[in-house]
């Protein structure tokens, strides 16, 4: 038996963690220890179980697995706002018990069909002190990790709730080694736009999630939340030690949140894998946590590839404001138009037609009135004609609050044109959101705060009544919400290739090996690849090599990929065109088949409603050979395999644009030998033989 409560003598099962839970807590006397009431639930196949007992009415949980702990016992509470500490003096009540088991379809993904297996387990916590107030803990325990919320119920003496903070711990189990953790500062100007360190977990400060970990015993660990809705994002903020900490994400307002019970916190999320590629499976938990679709009809959006009016700015050799340089013209439009007809690209993203460019925190932004050099009327109808959508693009420097007042007439302007995707975005320090109070009072929120979670909601709702998809650039964390909003397909959040413009430094080569097993866990990234010329802003050189700009199309999943070099460029690398205008951008199922954090990855994918497969190797600035194990195809089938591959002396620090393109017939079982040169790698379509 798996689901056991025990009071005083701990069950065979439960007694790994139960022990664990004494000793660690630093229980002081036979005496507390016979008040404490255990429950625990496990995982469908028992190996992992989450339990929650309270230490001298202190709540507090451990997640194990195999009976060793993952996370030892980590206190939970709250702080509330006119209402004090609410972490003492709790008791535990009854517990309930589910189990759940559904496949459910995706409808475009990294897989069509996602398992949602669980157990669950109920708590209710009750003061004993004060005003005897209630918080229910919600488990779902699956095969490779945990889910945890609060659910504040209704009750006379706590219905307006103000967070101050949330006092959620983890307090990482050693397995006798050093802990290693992958992860980029929380709460700092640059939001999401770092890159990632890689440091022991006794030096992590505070860290925006997914956080990823690594003990020495090979587990992988990653701490994040699922359905954050109408609620703080938290940072994770190491206390001491390997322990850590919920730190929500501040807001203009006194208190982080604020609520009228009855409402649920998002998920707290532990994520465990046996080694990278499991960690990236394990990460359907973020959907399965999330509530079905609410979006009834979806055919009005189509996963595609794009390209557009855009690394030319980040060159610098074109304006987002109108004047001598502008990009956004008329003329531009229909020569992109003509490109993507002509190439397959379903739409052209168009940055900087309308008016307000980088005003001062975005106060002049129109979002329905175009620059005098931009017929919006005869670009959409040339587009409308050649079978190709225009992406919208709503920037507004962070003022949210702009944004919300004219959204309407911004949404309806944008679907009057037939566009079905549009990119926003928050170009501002964090902390540096703008909103209004009714009186007219500005406010100054953060990206990943309260009132911009409502915020992306909205839009997300909004867009959805207009069939508009969105991809959020400077977005708040992914935490599996396209589940519910399919339209949010997917969002920027991480170091995109805007840095290979312009950064410094540029994304080095293991920030992709790197993102697959941290950000990539929490949704899609709208990277924008396809730098074929492998030049950034004044000539500055790519650290990549062409094959592996291509491989990350496969690598690094988003249902709308972006060609993000210029059309001329294109032109000169016809065998890295014919790439990316074959490779698919929804997929039936995903295998991560070889990775390590932040030093390789080979990741396959077959396409969705069809045979083929396709597969993208990536590595950081060391060459690494592969041996391609083919065992994971339908055994007899025979295939004929397409690779685009870095060539002979080729490498960042070789020639970078050396590629051999070839085809070898293959079948189930085979095994291929592939070098990835220096900051390389390769990506290759498998199609059934005829
Ligand atoms: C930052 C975005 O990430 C980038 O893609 C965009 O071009 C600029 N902001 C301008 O909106
Ligand atoms: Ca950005």
């Amino acid at each position: 038996m798996n689901n056991q409560t025990s009071r005083n003598r701990p069950s065979p099962t439960l007694l790994g963690s139960v022990l664990a839970l004494g000793v660690t807590m630093g229980l002081h006397s036979a005496a507390a220890a016979r008040d404490d009431v255990t429950h625990s639930q496990c995982s469908p196949d028992a190996r992992v179980c989450f339990a929650v007992t309270t230490v001298d009415g202190i709540p507090s949980y451990t997640v194990t697995r195999d009976g060793r702990q993952v996370i030892a016992p980590s206190a939970l509470g709250f702080m509330l706002r006119g209402a004090g500490k609410w972490q003492h003096g709790v008791k535990l009540g009854e517990a309930t018990r589910t189990s759940h088991t559904e496949t459910w379809e995706q409808p475009w993904g990294e897989s069509r069909l996602v398992t949602n297996d669980y157990r669950e387990i109920r708590v209710p916590m009750v003061e004993q002190v004060r005003d005897r107030r209630t918080i229910e803990l919600v488990a779902r325990v699956f095969d490779d990790g945990v889910g945890f919320r609060f659910e504040f119920p209704e009750q006379a003496q706590l219905a307006d709730v103000r967070i101050d903070e949330e006092l959620t711990e983890f307090d990482l189990a050693t397995d006798g080694g050093e802990i290693e953790a992958w992860w980029i500062p929380g709460g700092e100007w640059n939001r999401y736009e770092y890159l990632y360190r890689n440091t022991p977990a006794r030096e992590v400060g505070t860290a925006h999630t997914p956080i990823t970990f690594r003990r020495a015993d090979g587990l992988h660990i990653a701490i994040h939340e699922a359905a954050l809705v109408d609620y703080a994002a938290f940072w994770l903020q190491r206390v001491e030690g390997q322990r850590f900490r919920t730190r929500l994400a501040p807001s203009s307002q006194p208190w982080k949140v604020r609520r009228a019970a009855p409402f649920a916190t998002p998920w707290r999320t532990v994520l465990i894998g046996e080694d990278a590629p499991a960690l990236y499976a394990a990460a359907d938990m973020f959907l399965n946590l999330n509530e079905p679709s609410r979006i009834d009809d979806l055919d009005w959006f189509t996963p595609h590839k794009y390209v557009g009016i855009w690394w030319g700015m980040h060159l610098d050799i074109w304006s987002w404001n109108d004047g001598p340089k502008h990009g956004a013209t008329t003329e531009n439009a229909l020569r992109y138009i003509d490109f993507a007809a002509e190439h397959g690209f379903g739409s052209v993203l168009i940055e900087g037609w309308n008016r307000g460019w980088w005003s001062e925190s975005g106060r002049d932004f129109r979002f329905a009135e175009a620059y005098p050099d931009f017929d919006m009327d005869r670009v959409a109808a040339y587009a409308k004609a050649k079978g190709v959508e225009i992406m919208g693009h709503h920037e507004t420097a962070g003022n949210a609050g702009l944004y919300e007042r004219q959204l309407e007439d911004a949404l309806d302007y944008y679907a009057a044109h037939g566009v079905r995707s549009v990119k926003t975005g928050y170009v501002a320090d964090a902390g540096m959101v703008l909103r209004e109070d009714p009186d007219g009072t500005e406010q100054w929120e953060y990206h990943d705060g309260q009132f911009m979670v409502r915020h992306h909601a909205h839009v997300a709702e909004r867009a959805a009544e207009h069939r508009i998809a969105i991809n959020a650039h400077e977005p708040v964390k992914d935490t599996g919400l396209r589940r519910t909003w399919p339209n949010l397909v997917t969002r920027e959040g991480a170091r995109g290739t805007e840095y290979m413009a312009w950064g410094a430094p540029p994304n080095p080569p293991d920030h992709e090996p790197t993102l697959l097993f941290t950000r990539m866990l929490s949704g899609p990234f709208d990277l924008t690849p396809g730098i074929v010329s492998l030049e950034g802003r004044d000539g500055r050189p790519l650290p990549n090599t062409l094959a592996r700009q291509l491989a990350d199309y496969v690598a690094i999943y988003s249902p709308i990929q972006m060609a993000a070099d210029l059309p001329e460029n294109y032109a000169r690398f016809p065998d890295a065109l014919a790439f990316i205008e074959q490779v698919p951008v929804d997929w039936e199922r995903t295998r991560v088949l070889a990775g390590e954090i932040g030093e390789y990855a080979v990741v396959a994918r077959q396409r969705r409603g069809g045979e083929d497969w396709w597969i993208g190797g990536i590595t950081d600035a060391h060459r690494r050979e592969i041996a391609l194990d083919l065992a994971f195809l339908p055994a007899g089938t025979r295939y004929m395999a397409e690779i685009w591959r870095d060539g002979e002396g080729g490498g960042i620090e070789g020639d970078r644009f050396a590629m051999v393109r070839e085809k070898r017939p293959v079948r189930a079982g085979d095994r291929l030998i592939l070098t990835m040169e220096h900051g390389g790698g390769f990506a290759m379509s498998l199609r059934p033989a005829e």
